[in-house]
This record gives C-alpha cells, structure tokens and sequence, in this order.
C-alpha cells in the first residue's frame, strides 16, 4: 500500500500543480464575498447541493466553489484516495504505524462478503460475537438471565471511556431513551470518568441483585475503566451475601480476553473484539452491547444497515457525487487552505445532544496529527478543532460569538426534517431556527437595515452610530446544511458511518494516519508516578519539571486538610 501512496504535502508546487492552483484559489476567495459568489453563479445551488437517498447536503453557503471542488478533486486523486478507499474496504493493514487493517467495514458488511487478513476470513469471528450478541440480548431483555440472588438483570451500567463509551452513549442516547420496560429494556447507564462521583451517582438507588456490569475495554488496560469495575464489584460484594457468585453480574467487551478472565469474568460472557477495530470506530461491534440491550435487536441490526448503505455509496459513488469524500474535501479547504482553525457542528435535534463530544473522539484523536504517515512533519494544519451543541439551545449561547465575534468558523448544521415523536409545531419551529441561523450567517444584517429600524428612535448622531454598529451583523460567514429525513436507526447508522469516511478522507488527504493515537499515551504514563506520589509518597523522580512537583506537594497539603468545617 505505501507504494500507491502519495501525500498531499508531497506534491508538485509548479504552478499547474493543484495544491499551487488551490493556494491561488484560497488567496482569491478569501477575498470574495458570499454574496459575490452567489452573484456570480445563478447555477450556484444546484451545483454545490448533493443528494443521497433522501439526504440533501448544501455547501452552497461555504467559501467554495464549482471550480474550487474540481481542484480539490484533483488532490484527491493526487493523494491516490480511490486506492485508499478500495484498501479501507479489501482489510489492507492502512494503520501502518501499528501494522494493523481497519475492520469497522467488516463489522456491518453483508454476511456473505469475506474479509481476508493475513488469509484469515475475519468477518466469521465477527459474525459469530454478533450472535452471541444477540443471545445475550435477548436472555437479558426477556428477563431470563439471573443474577446471583436469581433476580432478573434490568439494570446494566456500561463501564468504559473513549470510544468504549462515547458511541453507544450517543446512540442509546438517540434511539433508547424512551425505549419501555414492557418491551424488555433494560434501564442502561453509561459511567466513564475514574472521578468517583459518576459511579456513585450512576449506583444510587440502583438494585445490586438486578444490576449487571458491562466492562468495555479493548485493551482491558484502561485505567480510568479498570478501577470503575473494582469499584462496582466492591459496591456488589457489599451488597450481596458473601456467598453470592458474583460472575453473573459481569459481561466484558475487550480483545484482552485473558485480563477479562483474570478479572472475574466468565469466558461464556467476553464478547471479543478485533484487534483491527479502533475504539472511536468500534460501536458496530460488542462495544455495541449496551446499544442492542436498551434499544432491541432489531434497532441494532437497523444501525448496522443504515452504516452497511453509507459504506457501499463511499465504496462506489465517483468521488464528485460522493457525500463523505466531498465533506472531506471541504474540510481540508476549510483548514489547510482558508486556515480556519475550528469548526462547529450543531445538531437540531435533541436526540444528537451527544453528536458533538462523539464526533470530538472520532475525528480529533483520529487527525490530530503532525506527521506524515513515515514520520515526517506535515507542511500545513491538520484537523481543525471541533465542537458545537445542540440547536436550538446553541443560539442563546454562543451564536453570539458565531454572528459578531471576531473570528469566523464554518459551521455544520445537521437537520433531522421529521420529529422523532412531533408536538404541536415544534418541529416546524426547529427546522425553521436552523435554516435562519444558516441564512443569518451568510446574508448578516447591514448597516442601512439597522438605520432604518432606528430611524424612529429619536437618537443623537452619536448614539445612532453606536447603536448601529452594535446591531450590524457583518454576515458573510459559511456554513453547511445537512438535511436529514429523521432521526431513525438506519439513518443515524449512516450518519455515523458517513462521518468515519469523511474522518478517513481528511487523513488521506493530509497524508496522516487516522487510525492510531500516541499521542494520548504520554498523559498516561506520566500519570502513574503522580498516582504513585498522591497515593504513596513515592517521590517523583529529579528531572520531573517544578510546576508539576509544586501541585503535588499542594495536592498532599489539600488531602491531609479538613476545609470548610
Ligand atoms: O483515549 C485513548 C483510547 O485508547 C481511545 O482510543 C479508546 O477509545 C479509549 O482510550 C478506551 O480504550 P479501551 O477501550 O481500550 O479501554
């Protein structure tokens, strides 16, 4: 594979180039105006607006246009992605620093499409877990696996962080929130900080005898998820009788099976997962688990399909029409050539309240980087920074900032067109806020507009031009609209599924690995003398930097202190 391989930083400046052509191109539209551009072009819309299934993305707000895309295009050849994107699919091993394939492909692809890695077919493990899956789901849903005291298990706390946490939170979240005892749902927690005020408030008032431990952990090394589970045995223990067998309370997702075992947990109930399934990609798989017991198996397998028909449209769609090469092309404009620092995503619908902080995982961990795929540094911005909330809410927060701050952020709107369960014109309410707050952006309010609201207000010349300029809005400001039909299993699996391989473009494009992640290791290991410090009074070691040592020292004087009392 690294002999296709091409990065875009490695390409030809001459001037026919087309990283030279779209520098130009950026000097000259970063002079344009929106306005201008929609001027120029009547046929503006109809060409930056592309449909999938039922979808619409509008780009025709972003500081882009027909000609820009062709050049961007042509990166995207440059950087070889149609071979990336056949490799993604065929399991090549494209995580060259680990040596490893990426396989969250293989977790949705149709039974009878084969994976081969290193000549073994790994869709057959999978396909096996996910019947196992299904099992489990249903003894549990049905009321037939018992806990130790022979009670029904309808309380299940998922204990994980990071990709072990953030995408089955977000989906139970979507599609289970008002999923009904009556039809077996459990009632499902998700805990993931080590701060121990979020397992204590996720056991409060919770039945020990009725409450099942999901421990999710790829590596099953993960600190923060591994010192949860000690705590909720302990918590069980001191609420069960010592003679209880404790194991019917433990299910473990995790490729570690042999720390999961050395845990407690029985091999009948460690569902495996993939070495090649990176956490932030991992929710088509066990790591799922929490999904399929809230919401049904049907709805799981729902996901898995929705995931399954974005996957197939990435695969075969010419990359011109294709929506997730498309929104990848368009952040690498954004970033490395407009120099936009960030980008907002604001999701109008509750039920995406978590969309932010998943896709923060996904596509920071995965393009956070600075060097090429053989380690030399990158010659420009990588993925900018990423957050954003829910609408309509965003806009008696920080939209503010987004209409007169000073700085200007492309700004994503996600739209779910249909009410999940609709009141009254609530929806139609939602669906119009977001549509406005796109066109407030781009037209802004001018100078004379606000003159003329005033113009009865009985002001002094100078009060009128404070007051005017307060009120203006400079506009010109880009965005994307992403028109969904609703908010169902299927189309949130290919929501999700179009957001890995748009993350997958990026790093193509900027010639980077998005599938490993060391720079999270550091923090880790640097935190182990400090547990060690805190909790022992090891002394750190002499070069540890003096800053670091003075909060220890404070830490220790603030831990052997009664405040407030
Ligand atoms: O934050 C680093 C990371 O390794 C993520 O990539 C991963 O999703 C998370 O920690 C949790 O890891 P694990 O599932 O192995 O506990």
């Amino acid at each position: 594979m690294r002999a296709h391989f091409r990065p875009a930083s490695d390409m030809p400046t001459d001037p026919d180039s087309p990283s030279a052509a779209l520098v130009e191109r950026g000097r000259l539209l970063r002079a344009t105006t929106l306005a201008e551009l929609f001027a120029r072009d009547p046929a503006r819309v109809a060409a930056l607006t592309f449909e999938w299934n039922d979808w619409l993305v509008d780009l025709s707000k972003e500081r882009i246009d027909v000609e820009t895309l062709g050049l961007l295009l042509r990166v995207a050849e440059a950087a070889n992605l149609s071979n990336w994107i056949a490799a993604l699919f065929a399991g090549e091993k494209i995580n060259l620093s680990e040596q490893r394939a990426v396989l969250h492909p293989a977790l949705r692809a149709p039974v009878a499409a084969p994976v081969f890695v290193d000549g073994v077919d790994v869709t057959v493990q999978m396909h096996e877990t996910r019947e196992r899956m299904a099992e489990i789901t249903g003894a549990i849903r049905e009321g037939r696996r018992k806990g130790a005291t022979g009670r029904p298990l309808r309380s299940v706390v998922n204990i994980g962080i990071g990709g072990s946490d953030l995408g089955p939170r977000l989906v139970c979240d979507a599609l289970g929130a008002l999923a009904s005892v009556r039809d077996g749902a459990p009632d499902v927690v998700f805990v993931s900080n080590v701060d121990p005020e979020h397992l204590t408030r996720a056991l409060a008032g919770r039945d020990p005898a009725s409450t099942l431990f999901v421990i999710t952990s790829k590596t099953f090394t993960t600190q923060e998820t591994l010192a949860n589970a000690r705590s909720g045995r302990a918590w069980l223990a001191s609420h069960l009788a010592s003679t209880e067998d404790l194991a019917p309370h433990f299910l473990a997702v995790t490729s570690n099976v042999e720390a999961a075992r050395a845990f407690g947990v029985r091999d009948a109930d460690i569902l495996p997962m993939a070495e090649g399934v990176g956490g932030r990609y991992s929710l088509w798989s066990a790591v799922g688990l929490a999904i399929a017991l809230r919401t049904g198996w049907n709805t799981f397998t729902s996901l898995l399909d929705g995931a399954q028909s974005m996957d197939t449209h990435f695969r075969m769609a010419p990359l011109g029409r294709n929506v997730p090469v498309l929104l990848g092309l368009l952040s690498y404009w954004n970033t490395r050539v407009l120099g936009h620092p960030q980008r907002i995503v604001v999701p109008y619908a509750q039920a995406l309240a978590r969309l932010p902080a998943y896709l923060q995982q996904l596509q920071l961990e995965s393009n956070g980087k600075s060097v090429l795929r053989d380690g030399t540094p990158v010659d420009g911005p990588t993925e900018a920074a990423l957050w954003g909330d829910i609408g309509t809410d965003s806009q008696h927060a920080f939209f503010q900032w987004l209409h007169q701050g000073t700085h200007e952020a492309p700004v994503e709107f996600i739209v779910p067109v249909r009410a999940q369960h609709p009141l009254g014109d609530q929806q139609t309410l939602l669906v119009a806020n977001a549509l406005a707050q796109a066109q407030a952006l781009l037209v802004g309010r001018t100078e004379a507009s606000v003159r003329a609201e005033l113009a009865a207000a009985n002001l002094s010349a100078t009060e009128l031009d404070a007051a005017v300029n307060a009120r203006r809005c400079p506009g010109n400001r880009a965005s994307t609209t992403l028109l969904l039909p609703t908010v169902d299993a299927r189309t949130l699996g290919a929501l999700l599924a179009l957001y890995e391989h748009r993350t997958f473009v990026e790093g193509v494009l900027y010639g980077i690995n998005s599938f490993d992640q060391w720079g999270v290791e550091l923090g880790k290991t640097l935190a182990k003398p400090i547990v060690a410090a805190l909790a022992d009074n090891v002394p750190l070691a002499k070069d540890v930097d003096p800053s670091t040592r003075a909060l220890v020292a404070h830490v220790r004087r603030l831990q052997s202190t009664k405040h407030w009392t």
